[in-house]
Formats: structure tokens, C-alpha cells, sequence
């Protein structure tokens, strides 16, 4: 199947310090694909660069088989794609103001918005919160409403940028619970950066390791977490020490 993106030969080089050398990386239609590693890896120069917000040193993204001329992404290319940071950066407005913007960009009819931001709201337990300003909720309700946001417009691939990071526990697993069954009765693949094993673990169907700027090893999630290769080990065993990995 050709993947909806692919990476081939890519570096990326900031004050002449190579941060990236990804010989070959792909994003297959419907997967769930985890990229984790320790802070400073790359995770996030690699999730811009795969939704085409950063351009490489050298080498080509591919989008459905075909080349993407950098520096010239169509606006069609990249409405197809929705990115959720660990920062809302919701603005202000009411909820509904917030979780509306992609579609009223769309110029959506009237009507036709409100009915989808209804459907997010309640699937997201945020029906409650439409008229609240969005800048006064909590970091739960904000990463709710952020993640609304990026799905109403039905992504072809939906980025997340370690988006569960600063919520308590419980809100945590609360968010991370409803959010795996909307990925998944929507069918969207998504490409989900984090460093938090837990959240891979139970999130993810593929997992890439990224070490120092290298994708040290890749495979199904439950594979890799058992199996850390000698590049992966020394990072892996670290968190099993506090989340083992049940045989
Ligand atoms: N434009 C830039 N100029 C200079 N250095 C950069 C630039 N972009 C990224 N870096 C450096 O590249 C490295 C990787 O950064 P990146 O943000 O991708 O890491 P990360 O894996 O997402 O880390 P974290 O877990 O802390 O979010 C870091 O050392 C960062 O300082
Ligand atoms: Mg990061």
C-alpha cells in the first residue's frame, strides 16, 4: 500500500548541528503511530516536517507516492491535515467560537457548523462548556476543546504533539480513554510524538523510537516495548522500571 506520507534521506541541520538523519520513514493510512523518545530527540522537528510545517536540509516528502516541491505546499495539502499541541493556543472566544474556526475558515454553511461543533461537543463531554470563553477552562477542558477542534474538520491525518503532557492523572486517562475511541470509530490515522510510555502503550498501534536524530527502531508497538533493541534499551528499560510491560 503506499503510504500516505514518506520520508527519504532526510536531514534536518539547525545552527549547523544535524538534528535529523531519517534515511526512510512512512505514515500508512489508518495506523495509529507512536513516535517517542527522551526530550531533545527530535520528535518535534520530525512531526513538523511530516505535516509539511518545516522543510528539511536535504531529501524529499512524499505525499501518496508523489514528491511535495518544498516550499510550496498547496493549501488543499494542507487542510487535509490537523495538528493538536501540548499547548491548546485557543483564542479568545467561546468554546463553540473555537471548535467552529477550521470549518468557518472552510467557509462551511452556518447551519452545517453548528450541527458539527454540536456532535464534537458531546463527543468530547464539552456540550456543557459551548459558551464558556475558552481562555477561562481548565487544562482538561482546554486539551478537550483542542482536540474538538482539530477532529471537526475530519483530518485525513491528525498530528498530536504530546498533547496529554500537563493534565493530572486521572484527567489524563479520562481524555486518553474517550480520545482512543474517537480515533478509532472515526478510522483517522493519526501520529501521535510523546515520551510518556504509558501513553504510547496504550495509544498506539506502531511505535518508532527516535534517538539523537535517529529512529533507532520501529514496529508494532507491543513488539518494540518488549523487544528494545541495543539502541533502544538503555531508554526503554528506564520507564519498564515504573510501567513494566506484562509479558
Ligand atoms: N530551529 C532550531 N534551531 C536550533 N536548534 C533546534 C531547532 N529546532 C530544534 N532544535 C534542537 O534540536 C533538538 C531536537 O528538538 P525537538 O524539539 O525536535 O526535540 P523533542 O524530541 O521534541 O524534545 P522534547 O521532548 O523536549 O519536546 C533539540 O536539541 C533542539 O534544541
Ligand atoms: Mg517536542
Amino acid at each position: 500500500m503506499t503510504p500516505l506520507i514518506e520520508l527519504k534521506n532526510i536531514t534536518y541541520q539547525a545552527q549547523n548541528r544535524r538534528i535529523l538523519d531519517i534515511p526512510e520513514f512512512q505514515i500508512q493510512e489508518g495506523e495509529f503511530l507512536g513516535i517517542m523518545g527522551p526530550n531533545g530527540a527530535g520528535k518535534s522537528t520530525l512531526l513538523k516536517l511530516l505535516a509539511f510545517l518545516d522543510r528539511p536540509s536535504c531529501g524529499d516528502i512524499l505525499y501518496q507516492g508523489a514528491a511535495v516541491t518544498q516550499g510550496d505546499v498547496p493549501l488543499e495539502l494542507r487542510r487535509k491535515f490537523s495538528i493538536a499541541l501540548q499547548q491548546s493556543l485557543l483564542l479568545d472566544g467561546t468554546v463553540f467560537y473555537n471548535i467552529a474556526i477550521g470549518l468557518t475558515l472552510r467557509k462551511v454553511p452556518k447551519q452545517v457548523i453548528k450541527e458539527k461543533v454540536s456532535h464534537w461537543l458531546e463527543l468530547f463531554g464539552i456540550s456543557h462548556l459551548a459558551k464558556k470563553n475558552a481562555l477561562y477552562l481548565s487544562g482538561g477542558e482546554a486539551q478537550r476543546v483542542n482536540l474538538a477542534r482539530a477532529m471537526i474538520v475530519e483530518p485525513e491525518i491528525l498530528f498530536l504533539d504530546e498533547p496529554f503532557s500537563a493534565l493530572d492523572f486521572p484527567t489524563k486517562i479520562k481524555l486518553m480513554e474517550d480520545f482512543k475511541q474517537i480515533i478509532s470509530e472515526t478510522n483517522t490515522t493519526a501520529v501521535f510524538v510523546s515520551h510518556d510510555l504509558m501513553e504510547v502503550h496504550y495509544l498506539t498501534n506502531r511505535l518508532a523510537i527516535i534517538v539523537s536524530g535517529e529512529v533507532q527502531q520501529s514496529g508494532p508497538t507491543p513488539r518494540v516495548l518488549e523487544y528494545p533493541n541495543s539502541s533502544t534499551q538503555s531508554f526503554l528499560n528506564e520507564w519498564k522500571k515504573f510501567y513494566p510491560i506484562a509479558r
